[in-house]
Protein backbone atom coordinates (compact mmCIF):
# COMPACT_ATOMS: atom_id res chain seq x y z
CA UNK A 1 0.00 0.00 0.00
CA UNK A 2 1.60 3.21 -0.73
CA UNK A 3 1.18 6.81 1.30
CA UNK A 4 -1.30 9.08 0.18
CA UNK A 5 -1.07 12.25 0.83
CA UNK A 6 -3.71 14.53 0.85
CA UNK A 7 -4.11 18.68 1.50
CA UNK A 8 -4.26 19.43 5.11
CA UNK A 9 -7.05 22.12 6.14
CA UNK A 10 -7.28 23.27 9.51
CA UNK A 11 -5.99 20.25 10.93
CA UNK A 12 -7.73 17.65 9.23
CA UNK A 13 -7.19 15.65 5.70
CA UNK A 14 -8.76 16.84 2.96
CA UNK A 15 -8.47 14.84 -0.06
CA UNK A 16 -8.94 16.16 -3.65
CA UNK A 17 -11.35 14.10 -6.41
CA UNK A 18 -8.04 13.43 -8.70
CA UNK A 19 -4.85 11.07 -7.51
CA UNK A 20 -1.57 11.24 -8.87
CA UNK A 21 1.20 8.88 -8.74
CA UNK A 22 4.86 10.53 -7.15
CA UNK A 23 7.66 8.57 -9.15
CA UNK A 24 11.57 7.93 -8.17
CA UNK A 25 12.85 10.11 -11.12
CA UNK A 26 15.93 7.57 -10.75
CA UNK A 27 13.57 4.47 -10.96
CA UNK A 28 10.72 5.35 -12.89
CA UNK A 29 8.99 2.27 -11.92
CA UNK A 30 9.15 3.32 -8.27
CA UNK A 31 6.23 4.78 -6.47
CA UNK A 32 7.08 7.16 -3.59
CA UNK A 33 3.57 7.94 -3.00
CA UNK A 34 0.17 8.75 -3.97
CA UNK A 35 -1.02 12.81 -4.13
CA UNK A 36 -4.26 13.58 -3.80
CA UNK A 37 -4.95 16.84 -5.51
CA UNK A 38 -7.21 19.51 -4.91
CA UNK A 39 -9.35 22.29 -6.66
CA UNK A 40 -9.43 25.60 -6.58
CA UNK A 41 -12.54 25.52 -3.79
CA UNK A 42 -10.19 23.92 -1.59
CA UNK A 43 -7.56 25.86 -1.86
CA UNK A 44 -9.59 29.26 -1.12
CA UNK A 45 -10.71 26.56 1.91
CA UNK A 46 -6.90 26.72 2.96
CA UNK A 47 -7.08 30.66 2.29
CA UNK A 48 -10.08 30.80 4.96
CA UNK A 49 -8.65 29.17 7.25
CA UNK A 50 -5.74 30.81 7.62
CA UNK A 51 -6.76 33.89 7.72
CA UNK A 52 -9.29 32.66 10.80
CA UNK A 53 -6.38 31.49 12.40
CA UNK A 54 -4.02 34.30 12.37
CA UNK A 55 -5.58 36.94 14.94
CA UNK A 56 -5.02 34.41 17.63
CA UNK A 57 -1.48 33.23 16.14
CA UNK A 58 -0.41 36.58 16.15
CA UNK A 59 -1.47 36.89 19.81
CA UNK A 60 1.29 34.16 20.93
CA UNK A 61 3.53 36.27 22.55
CA UNK A 62 6.52 36.65 19.24
CA UNK A 63 9.07 34.91 22.15
CA UNK A 64 6.67 31.71 22.07
CA UNK A 65 6.71 31.68 18.29
CA UNK A 66 10.40 32.02 18.50
CA UNK A 67 10.61 28.69 20.38
CA UNK A 68 8.07 27.19 18.13
CA UNK A 69 10.89 27.47 15.60
CA UNK A 70 13.44 26.16 17.76
CA UNK A 71 11.25 22.89 18.22
CA UNK A 72 11.22 23.06 14.54
CA UNK A 73 14.64 23.39 13.80
CA UNK A 74 15.84 20.42 16.47
CA UNK A 75 13.07 17.87 15.23
CA UNK A 76 14.04 18.56 11.58
CA UNK A 77 17.81 18.27 12.90
CA UNK A 78 17.01 15.41 14.44
CA UNK A 79 15.60 13.67 11.44
CA UNK A 80 17.73 14.59 8.47
CA UNK A 81 18.91 11.51 7.25
CA UNK A 82 15.23 10.29 6.67
CA UNK A 83 14.14 13.67 5.10
CA UNK A 84 17.35 13.67 2.75
CA UNK A 85 16.72 9.92 1.78
CA UNK A 86 13.24 11.10 0.72
CA UNK A 87 14.18 13.93 -1.11
CA UNK A 88 16.82 11.93 -2.93
CA UNK A 89 13.85 9.20 -3.52
CA UNK A 90 11.44 11.75 -4.63
CA UNK A 91 13.46 14.31 -6.73
CA UNK A 92 17.00 12.47 -7.82
CA UNK A 93 18.76 15.16 -5.55
CA UNK A 94 22.38 13.41 -4.72
CA UNK A 95 22.07 12.63 -1.14
CA UNK A 96 24.74 14.68 -0.34
CA UNK A 97 23.24 17.56 -1.41
CA UNK A 98 19.94 16.42 -0.25
CA UNK A 99 22.20 16.58 3.37
CA UNK A 100 22.97 19.61 2.46
CA UNK A 101 19.26 21.11 1.42
CA UNK A 102 18.10 19.80 5.32
CA UNK A 103 21.12 21.73 6.83
CA UNK A 104 19.76 25.06 4.74
CA UNK A 105 16.49 24.23 6.87
CA UNK A 106 18.04 23.82 10.24
CA UNK A 107 20.37 27.16 9.47
CA UNK A 108 17.11 29.33 8.79
CA UNK A 109 15.76 27.67 11.93
CA UNK A 110 18.87 28.56 14.00
CA UNK A 111 18.60 32.30 12.42
CA UNK A 112 15.07 32.93 13.31
CA UNK A 113 14.49 30.95 16.75
CA UNK A 114 16.33 34.14 18.16
CA UNK A 115 13.94 36.22 15.78
CA UNK A 116 10.92 36.01 18.15
CA UNK A 117 12.82 37.79 20.81
CA UNK A 118 13.54 40.63 18.59
CA UNK A 119 11.26 41.53 16.32
CA UNK A 120 13.06 45.13 16.96
CA UNK A 121 11.13 48.53 16.55
CA UNK A 122 12.40 51.49 17.34
CA UNK A 123 11.60 55.14 19.73
CA UNK A 124 11.49 58.39 18.07
CA UNK A 125 12.26 61.23 19.84
CA UNK A 126 9.20 63.94 18.72
CA UNK A 127 9.14 67.31 17.22
CA UNK A 128 6.87 68.39 20.15
CA UNK A 129 7.03 67.73 23.95
CA UNK A 130 5.19 64.93 26.13
CA UNK A 131 5.02 63.10 23.26
CA UNK A 132 6.56 59.85 22.15
CA UNK A 133 6.91 57.79 18.62
CA UNK A 134 7.60 54.46 18.19
CA UNK A 135 7.37 52.09 15.42
CA UNK A 136 6.41 48.42 15.17
CA UNK A 137 6.71 45.50 12.73
CA UNK A 138 3.63 44.02 12.32
CA UNK A 139 2.52 40.62 10.39
CA UNK A 140 1.19 41.08 6.86
CA UNK A 141 -1.96 38.49 7.73
CA UNK A 142 -2.02 34.82 6.01
CA UNK A 143 0.32 34.05 3.34
CA UNK A 144 0.06 31.97 0.68
CA UNK A 145 3.84 30.34 -0.62
CA UNK A 146 3.88 28.71 -3.58
CA UNK A 147 7.09 26.63 -4.17
CA UNK A 148 9.38 24.51 -7.26
CA UNK A 149 10.54 21.27 -6.29
CA UNK A 150 14.28 21.87 -7.02
CA UNK A 151 14.65 22.48 -3.78
CA UNK A 152 11.61 20.89 -1.60
CA UNK A 153 12.18 21.69 1.73
CA UNK A 154 15.03 24.54 1.90
CA UNK A 155 13.43 27.49 -0.10
CA UNK A 156 9.68 26.56 0.97
CA UNK A 157 11.47 27.08 4.59
CA UNK A 158 13.30 30.40 3.80
CA UNK A 159 9.08 31.84 3.51
CA UNK A 160 7.47 29.44 6.03
CA UNK A 161 9.73 29.84 8.91
CA UNK A 162 9.95 33.79 9.18
CA UNK A 163 6.51 34.29 8.01
CA UNK A 164 5.35 32.04 11.29
CA UNK A 165 7.81 34.11 13.61
CA UNK A 166 6.73 37.06 12.82
CA UNK A 167 2.53 36.00 13.42
CA UNK A 168 1.57 35.28 9.98
CA UNK A 169 -0.06 32.03 9.32
CA UNK A 170 0.28 30.39 6.23
CA UNK A 171 -1.05 27.94 3.01
CA UNK A 172 1.78 26.20 1.58
CA UNK A 173 1.55 24.59 -2.07
CA UNK A 174 4.63 22.77 -3.37
CA UNK A 175 5.31 21.63 -6.55
CA UNK A 176 3.27 18.66 -8.11
CA UNK A 177 6.36 16.52 -8.35
CA UNK A 178 7.24 16.96 -4.44
CA UNK A 179 4.01 16.26 -2.85
CA UNK A 180 5.61 13.53 -0.67
CA UNK A 181 8.37 15.61 0.59
CA UNK A 182 5.88 18.22 1.24
CA UNK A 183 3.82 15.92 3.05
CA UNK A 184 7.00 14.63 5.60
CA UNK A 185 7.88 18.96 5.73
CA UNK A 186 4.21 20.19 6.88
CA UNK A 187 4.17 16.91 9.76
CA UNK A 188 7.74 18.16 11.10
CA UNK A 189 6.35 21.63 11.12
CA UNK A 190 3.47 21.00 12.78
CA UNK A 191 4.04 18.42 14.98
CA UNK A 192 7.67 20.46 16.26
CA UNK A 193 6.30 23.59 16.77
CA UNK A 194 3.01 22.62 18.16
CA UNK A 195 1.33 25.08 15.56
CA UNK A 196 -2.29 25.23 16.13
CA UNK A 197 -4.83 24.37 13.67
CA UNK A 198 -5.20 26.74 11.04
CA UNK A 199 -1.71 27.92 11.28
CA UNK A 200 -0.06 26.31 8.68
CA UNK A 201 -1.76 24.69 5.69
CA UNK A 202 -1.00 22.71 2.87
CA UNK A 203 -2.72 22.34 -0.52
CA UNK A 204 -1.68 19.97 -3.31
CA UNK A 205 -3.05 21.33 -6.21
CA UNK A 206 -1.86 21.99 -10.08
CA UNK A 207 -0.85 24.63 -11.38
CA UNK A 208 -4.78 25.97 -12.55
CA UNK A 209 -6.45 25.36 -9.61
CA UNK A 210 -3.63 27.08 -7.27
CA UNK A 211 -4.04 30.09 -10.05
CA UNK A 212 -7.79 30.14 -10.08
CA UNK A 213 -7.42 29.64 -5.87
CA UNK A 214 -5.48 32.70 -5.44
CA UNK A 215 -7.66 34.76 -7.54
CA UNK A 216 -10.58 33.95 -5.38
CA UNK A 217 -8.95 33.59 -1.96
CA UNK A 218 -7.39 37.31 -2.87
CA UNK A 219 -10.83 38.65 -3.97
CA UNK A 220 -12.41 37.27 -0.47
CA UNK A 221 -9.78 39.35 1.36
CA UNK A 222 -8.33 35.81 2.77
CA UNK A 223 -4.37 36.45 1.46
CA UNK A 224 -2.26 39.47 2.51
CA UNK A 225 0.57 38.19 0.81
CA UNK A 226 2.02 35.51 -1.67
CA UNK A 227 5.33 34.38 -2.08
CA UNK A 228 6.41 32.65 -5.50
CA UNK A 229 9.67 31.04 -6.32
CA UNK A 230 9.16 29.18 -10.03
CA UNK A 231 9.32 30.29 -13.66
CA UNK A 232 9.86 34.16 -14.53
CA UNK A 233 6.52 32.96 -17.31
CA UNK A 234 4.23 32.57 -13.52
CA UNK A 235 5.98 35.28 -11.78
CA UNK A 236 4.67 37.93 -14.08
CA UNK A 237 1.33 35.93 -13.44
CA UNK A 238 0.94 36.03 -10.07
CA UNK A 239 2.78 39.54 -10.02
CA UNK A 240 -0.10 40.98 -12.28
CA UNK A 241 -2.63 39.21 -9.95
CA UNK A 242 -1.34 40.41 -6.88
CA UNK A 243 -0.68 44.14 -7.82
CA UNK A 244 -4.35 44.47 -8.96
CA UNK A 245 -5.01 43.52 -5.09
CA UNK A 246 -2.22 45.87 -4.41
CA UNK A 247 0.17 43.79 -2.93
CA UNK A 248 3.86 42.99 -3.64
CA UNK A 249 4.36 39.40 -4.00
CA UNK A 250 7.83 37.76 -2.89
CA UNK A 251 8.55 36.71 -6.15
CA UNK A 252 12.18 34.54 -6.68
CA UNK A 253 12.06 33.73 -9.97
CA UNK A 254 14.69 32.00 -13.00
CA UNK A 255 18.19 33.18 -13.65
CA UNK A 256 20.50 33.29 -16.45
CA UNK A 257 23.74 33.34 -14.34
CA UNK A 258 27.05 34.35 -15.54
CA UNK A 259 30.56 33.37 -14.70
CA UNK A 260 32.90 35.18 -16.04
CA UNK A 261 36.77 33.77 -16.15
CA UNK A 262 39.15 36.66 -16.73
CA UNK A 263 43.16 36.05 -17.72
CA UNK A 264 44.23 36.53 -14.35
CA UNK A 265 41.87 33.79 -12.75
CA UNK A 266 43.27 30.64 -11.36
CA UNK A 267 41.72 28.42 -14.00
CA UNK A 268 41.49 25.18 -11.79
CA UNK A 269 39.29 26.96 -9.41
CA UNK A 270 37.32 28.27 -11.88
CA UNK A 271 37.04 24.94 -13.42
CA UNK A 272 35.88 23.68 -10.26
CA UNK A 273 33.15 26.25 -9.52
CA UNK A 274 31.73 26.30 -13.53
CA UNK A 275 31.54 21.93 -12.76
CA UNK A 276 29.13 22.71 -9.55
CA UNK A 277 27.60 25.28 -10.33
CA UNK A 278 26.74 24.16 -14.13
CA UNK A 279 25.88 20.65 -12.92
CA UNK A 280 24.92 20.07 -9.49
CA UNK A 281 21.54 19.25 -8.73
CA UNK A 282 21.67 18.44 -12.95
CA UNK A 283 22.19 22.21 -13.56
CA UNK A 284 17.96 22.59 -12.22
CA UNK A 285 18.92 24.77 -9.34
CA UNK A 286 17.63 28.81 -10.55
CA UNK A 287 21.16 29.84 -8.85
CA UNK A 288 22.98 27.08 -11.40
CA UNK A 289 25.62 28.49 -14.12
CA UNK A 290 23.99 29.67 -17.16
CA UNK A 291 26.83 31.06 -19.36
CA UNK A 292 30.35 31.24 -18.99
CA UNK A 293 32.05 34.23 -19.83
CA UNK A 294 35.11 33.31 -20.43
CA UNK A 295 38.43 35.83 -21.83
CA UNK A 296 39.88 35.13 -25.59
CA UNK A 297 42.63 34.53 -24.46
CA UNK A 298 42.45 31.58 -21.77
CA UNK A 299 39.39 30.54 -23.72
CA UNK A 300 40.89 27.88 -25.36
CA UNK A 301 42.43 26.30 -21.89
CA UNK A 302 39.64 26.70 -20.27
CA UNK A 303 37.56 24.66 -22.63
CA UNK A 304 40.32 21.68 -22.46
CA UNK A 305 40.06 21.65 -18.58
CA UNK A 306 36.52 22.27 -18.45
CA UNK A 307 35.45 19.69 -20.78
CA UNK A 308 37.69 17.23 -18.95
CA UNK A 309 36.04 17.66 -15.94
CA UNK A 310 32.91 17.19 -17.20
CA UNK A 311 33.68 13.96 -19.15
CA UNK A 312 35.60 12.70 -15.54
CA UNK A 313 32.34 13.81 -13.34
CA UNK A 314 30.00 11.18 -11.89
CA UNK A 315 26.68 10.86 -13.39
CA UNK A 316 23.99 8.78 -12.49
CA UNK A 317 22.23 6.50 -8.60
CA UNK A 318 21.31 9.82 -6.45
CA UNK A 319 22.24 7.55 -3.88
CA UNK A 320 25.54 7.09 -4.53
CA UNK A 321 28.76 9.38 -4.57
CA UNK A 322 27.69 11.38 -7.72
CA UNK A 323 27.87 14.84 -8.85
CA UNK A 324 24.53 14.39 -10.70
CA UNK A 325 21.53 12.77 -10.60
CA UNK A 326 18.20 12.29 -13.01
CA UNK A 327 16.12 15.41 -13.76
CA UNK A 328 13.58 16.24 -11.16
CA UNK A 329 10.47 14.93 -12.95
CA UNK A 330 9.72 14.00 -16.98
CA UNK A 331 8.37 17.17 -17.03
CA UNK A 332 11.82 18.92 -17.05
CA UNK A 333 12.85 16.09 -18.79
CA UNK A 334 10.97 16.99 -21.74
CA UNK A 335 11.82 20.62 -21.43
CA UNK A 336 15.23 19.87 -21.66
CA UNK A 337 15.08 18.06 -24.83
CA UNK A 338 13.22 21.21 -26.19
CA UNK A 339 16.23 23.14 -25.11
CA UNK A 340 18.79 20.86 -26.79
CA UNK A 341 17.16 21.81 -30.65
CA UNK A 342 18.43 24.87 -29.08
CA UNK A 343 21.59 23.85 -30.16
CA UNK A 344 22.95 25.60 -33.92
CA UNK A 345 25.27 24.52 -36.76
CA UNK A 346 27.74 26.96 -35.46
CA UNK A 347 27.73 25.65 -32.12
CA UNK A 348 30.35 23.38 -30.45
CA UNK A 349 29.12 20.40 -28.19
CA UNK A 350 31.75 18.18 -26.35
CA UNK A 351 30.72 14.93 -26.18
CA UNK A 352 27.50 13.43 -26.25
CA UNK A 353 23.37 14.31 -26.28
CA UNK A 354 20.90 13.50 -25.06
CA UNK A 355 19.29 11.07 -22.49
CA UNK A 356 21.50 8.20 -21.28
CA UNK A 357 20.76 4.83 -22.52
CA UNK A 358 22.68 1.53 -23.67
CA UNK A 359 22.98 2.78 -27.02
CA UNK A 360 23.70 6.18 -26.10
CA UNK A 361 26.34 5.67 -23.33
CA UNK A 362 28.07 7.55 -20.50
CA UNK A 363 31.21 6.60 -19.53
CA UNK A 364 31.96 5.81 -16.05
CA UNK A 365 27.85 5.62 -15.21
CA UNK A 366 26.69 5.13 -11.83
CA UNK A 367 24.13 2.26 -11.94
CA UNK A 368 21.41 1.68 -14.78
CA UNK A 369 20.70 4.64 -16.78
CA UNK A 370 17.62 2.95 -18.41
CA UNK A 371 15.59 3.27 -15.26
CA UNK A 372 15.55 6.75 -14.92
CA UNK A 373 15.11 10.52 -16.43
CA UNK A 374 19.22 10.86 -16.85
CA UNK A 375 20.78 13.03 -18.99
CA UNK A 376 24.53 13.67 -20.86
CA UNK A 377 26.09 17.31 -19.11
CA UNK A 378 26.52 18.82 -21.74
CA UNK A 379 28.81 22.33 -22.36
CA UNK A 380 27.92 24.41 -25.57
CA UNK A 381 30.56 26.48 -26.97
CA UNK A 382 30.61 28.83 -29.72
CA UNK A 383 27.77 30.65 -27.86
CA UNK A 384 26.82 34.30 -28.80
CA UNK A 385 24.37 36.78 -27.40
CA UNK A 386 21.49 36.35 -30.21
CA UNK A 387 20.89 32.59 -29.32
CA UNK A 388 18.18 31.21 -27.72
CA UNK A 389 20.78 29.21 -25.35
CA UNK A 390 22.50 32.64 -24.42
CA UNK A 391 19.27 34.80 -23.74
CA UNK A 392 16.92 32.19 -22.05
CA UNK A 393 16.83 30.07 -18.93
CA UNK A 394 17.60 26.20 -19.54
CA UNK A 395 16.84 24.57 -16.23
CA UNK A 396 19.12 21.35 -16.45
CA UNK A 397 22.75 20.06 -17.23
CA UNK A 398 23.46 22.53 -19.74
CA UNK A 399 26.42 25.31 -20.02
CA UNK A 400 27.23 27.63 -22.54
CA UNK A 401 30.43 29.06 -23.22
CA UNK A 402 31.22 32.79 -24.66
CA UNK A 403 34.58 34.52 -25.50
CA UNK A 404 34.79 38.16 -24.98
CA UNK A 405 37.87 40.58 -25.62
CA UNK A 406 37.86 43.73 -23.46
CA UNK A 407 35.97 43.37 -19.70
CA UNK A 408 33.39 46.32 -20.56
CA UNK A 409 32.48 43.23 -23.12
CA UNK A 410 32.47 40.94 -20.75
CA UNK A 411 30.29 43.17 -18.37
CA UNK A 412 27.68 43.86 -21.23
CA UNK A 413 27.23 40.41 -21.55
CA UNK A 414 26.57 39.25 -18.29
CA UNK A 415 23.86 41.85 -17.96
CA UNK A 416 22.25 41.17 -21.53
CA UNK A 417 19.93 38.32 -21.03
CA UNK A 418 17.87 40.77 -18.60
CA UNK A 419 17.74 38.24 -15.67
CA UNK A 420 19.65 39.23 -12.11
CA UNK A 421 19.77 36.33 -9.72
CA UNK A 422 23.47 35.22 -9.21
CA UNK A 423 26.77 35.67 -10.88
CA UNK A 424 30.11 34.66 -10.67
CA UNK A 425 33.53 36.36 -11.21
CA UNK A 426 37.01 34.50 -11.39
CA UNK A 427 39.77 37.09 -11.14
CA UNK A 428 42.64 38.00 -9.05
CA UNK A 429 42.42 41.46 -9.92
CA UNK A 430 40.17 43.95 -7.10
CA UNK A 431 40.00 45.95 -10.08
CA UNK A 432 37.49 44.10 -12.13
CA UNK A 433 36.39 42.03 -8.91
CA UNK A 434 34.61 45.45 -7.56
CA UNK A 435 33.85 46.70 -11.59
CA UNK A 436 31.88 43.70 -11.69
CA UNK A 437 29.86 43.38 -8.17
CA UNK A 438 29.17 47.55 -9.37
CA UNK A 439 28.07 46.74 -12.76
CA UNK A 440 26.31 43.81 -12.94
CA UNK A 441 22.24 43.86 -12.12
CA UNK A 442 22.56 40.17 -10.04
CA UNK A 443 21.09 39.95 -6.60
CA UNK A 444 23.93 38.09 -6.15
CA UNK A 445 27.64 38.14 -6.52
CA UNK A 446 29.95 35.82 -6.11
CA UNK A 447 33.65 36.35 -6.50
CA UNK A 448 36.17 32.97 -6.85
CA UNK A 449 33.29 31.10 -5.84
CA UNK A 450 30.40 29.25 -7.97
CA UNK A 451 26.87 30.37 -8.74
CA UNK A 452 25.29 28.80 -6.30
CA UNK A 453 25.60 27.95 -2.66
CA UNK A 454 24.02 31.19 -1.17
CA UNK A 455 24.26 30.87 2.68
CA UNK A 456 20.84 31.40 4.33
CA UNK A 457 21.36 34.38 5.92
CA UNK A 458 22.62 36.58 3.69
CA UNK A 459 19.42 38.18 1.41
CA UNK A 460 18.97 35.95 -1.97
CA UNK A 461 16.80 37.10 -4.66
CA UNK A 462 17.07 38.90 -8.13
CA UNK A 463 16.34 41.26 -10.26
CA UNK A 464 14.72 42.22 -14.01
CA UNK A 465 13.23 38.70 -14.82
CA UNK A 466 14.61 36.68 -11.99
CA UNK A 467 12.72 38.83 -9.27
CA UNK A 468 10.68 42.14 -8.10
CA UNK A 469 13.57 43.09 -5.94
CA UNK A 470 11.90 41.21 -2.66
CA UNK A 471 15.08 39.47 -0.71
CA UNK A 472 14.61 36.47 0.99
CA UNK A 473 17.24 35.65 4.19
CA UNK A 474 18.53 37.09 6.93
CA UNK A 475 17.09 40.12 8.31
CA UNK A 476 15.99 41.47 4.84
CA UNK A 477 13.04 38.65 4.73
CA UNK A 478 11.32 40.56 7.66
CA UNK A 479 10.17 42.80 5.16
CA UNK A 480 7.87 40.52 3.55
CA UNK A 481 6.13 39.23 6.11
CA UNK A 482 5.76 42.60 8.30
CA UNK A 483 4.43 45.76 8.03
CA UNK A 484 5.80 48.90 9.72
CA UNK A 485 3.25 50.31 11.89
CA UNK A 486 4.22 53.97 13.08
CA UNK A 487 2.38 54.60 16.97
CA UNK A 488 2.74 58.35 18.47
CA UNK A 489 1.50 58.90 21.96
CA UNK A 490 0.66 62.36 23.18
CA UNK A 491 0.42 62.57 27.03
CA UNK A 492 0.49 66.37 26.98
CA UNK A 493 -3.36 66.54 27.59
CA UNK A 494 -4.35 69.26 24.57
CA UNK A 495 -4.19 69.04 20.89
CA UNK A 496 -0.60 68.91 19.96
CA UNK A 497 -0.40 69.81 15.82
CA UNK A 498 2.45 68.13 13.97
CA UNK A 499 4.44 70.86 11.87
CA UNK A 500 2.18 74.06 13.52
CA UNK A 501 2.77 73.33 17.35
CA UNK A 502 6.84 73.66 17.74
CA UNK A 503 9.49 75.18 19.55
CA UNK A 504 10.88 77.48 17.86
CA UNK A 505 14.90 78.55 18.38
CA UNK A 506 15.85 81.32 17.30
CA UNK A 507 19.13 81.06 14.98
CA UNK A 508 21.19 84.09 14.46
CA UNK A 509 21.80 83.75 10.72
CA UNK A 510 23.63 87.19 10.32
CA UNK A 511 26.83 86.45 12.68
CA UNK A 512 30.02 86.05 10.98
CA UNK A 513 33.61 85.73 12.78
C1 LIG B 1 16.99 27.66 -5.79
O1 LIG B 1 17.55 27.11 -6.71
O2 LIG B 1 15.77 28.00 -5.87
O3 LIG B 1 22.16 29.21 -3.49
C2 LIG B 1 17.61 27.93 -4.48
C3 LIG B 1 21.85 28.04 -3.74
C4 LIG B 1 20.96 27.30 -2.76
C5 LIG B 1 19.54 27.67 -2.97
C6 LIG B 1 19.06 27.60 -4.38
N1 LIG B 1 21.37 27.62 -1.41
O4 LIG B 1 22.22 27.47 -4.75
Amino acid sequence: MNTVVTSIIDGAPVPGARTVQSTNPARLDEVVGEVSFADAGTFVQAAESASKAQPSWAGVPAPMRGRAIAHIGRLIEDNTEALARLITTEIGKPYAEALGEVREIVDTCDFFLGEGRRLYGQTVPSEMTDKQLFTHRRPVGAVAVITAGNFPVAVPAWYIVPALVTGNTVVWKPAEYSGVIAAALHELFVRGGGLPDGVFNLVHADGAATFAGLQQSLDCGFLNKVGFTGSSAVGREIGALTGRHLQTACLELGGKNPLVVTPSADLDLAVEGALFSGFGTAGQRCTSLGTVLVHESVHDRFLAQFTAAVARAKVGDPTQDVLMGPLLDAKFADRFEEYLTWIQPHHVVHGPTGRISAENPRDGFVGDPSSGLFYHPIVVDGVRPDDRIFAEETFGPIVGVATYGAFSQALELANAPGYGLSSAIYTTDPKEAFAFAGSIGAGMVSINNSTSGAEAHLPFGGNGKSGNGSRQSGVWVLDQFTRWQAVNWDYSGRLQKAQMDIAELSPDTTFRL
